[in-house]
C-alpha cells in the first residue's frame, strides 16, 4: 500500500457517508414556482417549448396551486399572457382591476392566504411594442416608464401581492416603487429586484409562453451585457440603497459567478432565476434520451444553491417537490 496521508475518497465511499458530508441541499423552502396565466375558463394550454408547463385560466390555476401546496411548495410567481387586442403603448391593461392578472392575484390570495405570491412588474406582457419600457422614436424612455411601473405595483399590492418583482431593468425603479408602495400604505409589501438581469438568449421559451417578444430590436439598452460582472455589483449597490429586500440574478446557470459575487458582497437574501431556456434545454435533451432529466434537474438546482442563492425561482419546483416526496427526503 502506498503511504498517502489524505484520502478524500474515504468520504465518498458510501451513500451514507456522502450524505453525512454533503454541504448543500436544495429544500422546498428555497423554491418559488413561476406559473403562467391565460384568460378564459377551464384552460390548461401546453407551452410547446416548456414541456410540463402550461398557461392556466384562473379556475384551473387554483387547482394547480392546491396540488403544489399539498406537495409543500409555499411560494409562487405569476405571469400573464395578455390578449394582443388589450396591449397598448402604455400597458394600461396592467392596472385594470378587472383584468386577468389582478383578478388572478385576488383569487389566489383569497383561497391561499398563507402562500407567498410574487407578482411581476414590467410593461412587456401588456405592451404593444413588446418592450419593458415606454417607446418613443424607437428608444426606451426610462423616466416615462417609472410612473407606469408604480401604478402597476400599487395595483398588485392592492390585489394582495406579497412580493413585487420589478423585472424590467429601468434605472431607479426600486426606489421609485418603494416610495409609491409606502405612500399607498403598502410598506409591508416586499421588493425582489431583478438586480442583474442579463440580455439573454435563454428567455426564448418564456416569450413564447407570453407572446411577448419585442416587436423591434432587442432589450440590450436596458438588460445587461452577458460579458460583464462588475456592472452587476453596481446594480446591486444601487438596489440596496434604493430599498430592495432581495437581489436577484437572472438567468442562473450561465451566471453562477454573478450569484457568488452578489452573495459575497451583500447581506440581503440572494435569489436566482433558473429561466425558461435552462428548463427547456434539460427537458429537450431528456425527451431525446440524451440526458437523465431528474439528475440534471437536481444537479442544476444544487449548483445554484452552492453558488450562494438563498432563493431559486424555477419551473422545476413541482417536479423537484415530487422527487423529494417520492424519495422521502
Ligand atoms: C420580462 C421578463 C422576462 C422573463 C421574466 N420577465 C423575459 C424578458 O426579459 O424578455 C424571463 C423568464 C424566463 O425566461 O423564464 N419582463
Amino acid at each position: 500500500m502506498i503511504n498517502i496521508t489524505h484520502r478524500p475518497r474515504r468520504n465518498r465511499a458510501t451513500q451514507a457517508i456522502r450524505d453525512l458530508v454533503q454541504e448543500h441541499f436544495v429544500m422546498l423552502n428555497d423554491l418559488m414556482y413561476p406559473l403562467f396565466l391565460v384568460d378564459g375558463e377551464g384552460k390548461k394550454e401546453a407551452i410547446a417549448s416548456m414541456p410540463g408547463q402550461y398557461r392556466w385560466s384562473v379556475d384551473t390555476l387554483l387547482v394547480e396551486i392546491e396540488s403544489c401546496v399539498t406537495l409543500g411548495i409555499k411560494a409562487f410567481v405569476l405571469f400573464p399572457n395578455i390578449a394582443e387586442t388589450l396591449k397598448d403603448a402604455h400597458a394600461t391593461e396592467s392596472w385594470n382591476a378587472s383584468g386577468l392578472y389582478l383578478r388572478a392575484i385576488r383569487a389566489v390570495k383569497q383561497r391561499f392566504p398563507h402562500i407567498i405570491l410574487m407578482t411581476d412588474v414590467a410593461m412587456d406582457p401588456y405592451s404593444s411594442d413588446g418592450h419593458d419600457g415606454v417607446v418613443f422614436n424607437n428608444e426606451i424612455i426610462n423616466d416615462l416608464t417609472l410612473p407606469i411601473l408604480a401604478r402597476m405595483a400599487v395595483a398588485q399590492a392592492e390585489a394582495g401581492a406579497d412580493i413585487i418583482g420589478p423585472s424590467d431593468m429601468m434605472d431607479g425603479r426600486v426606489g421609485y416603487l418603494r416610495e409609491a408602495l409606502d405612500e399607498a400604505s403598502y410598506s409591508n409589501v416586499r421588493i425582489m429586484s431583478y438586480t442583474a438581469k442579463y440580455a439573454s438568449a435563454f428567455y426564448g421559451p418564456f416569450r413564447d409562453a407570453l407572446d411577448s417578444a419585442p416587436k423591434f430590436g432587442d432589450k440590450k439598452t436596458y438588460q445587461m451585457n452577458p460579458a460583464n460582472s462588475r456592472e452587476a455589483l453596481i446594480e446591486a449597490e444601487l438596489d440596496v440603497m434604493e430599498g430592495a429586500d432581495y437581489l436577484m440574478v437572472k438567468p442562473a446557470l450561465p451566471y453562477l459567478d454573478i450569484i457568488q459575487a452578489l452573495r459575497n458582497n451583500n447581506n440581503l437574501p440572494i435569489a436566482a432565476y433558473n429561466v425558461s431556456g435552462e428548463y427547456a434545454m434539460i427537458k429537450a435533451a431528456a425527451e431525446k434520451g440524451w440526458l437523465d432529466g431528474t439528475k440534471s434537474m437536481i444537479e442544476s438546482l444544487t449548483s445554484i444553491k452552492r453558488a450562494g442563492a438563498d432563493i431559486i425561482l424555477t419551473y422545476f419546483a413541482k417536479e423537484y417537490a415530487q422527487y423529494l416526496h417520492d424519495n422521502k427526503l
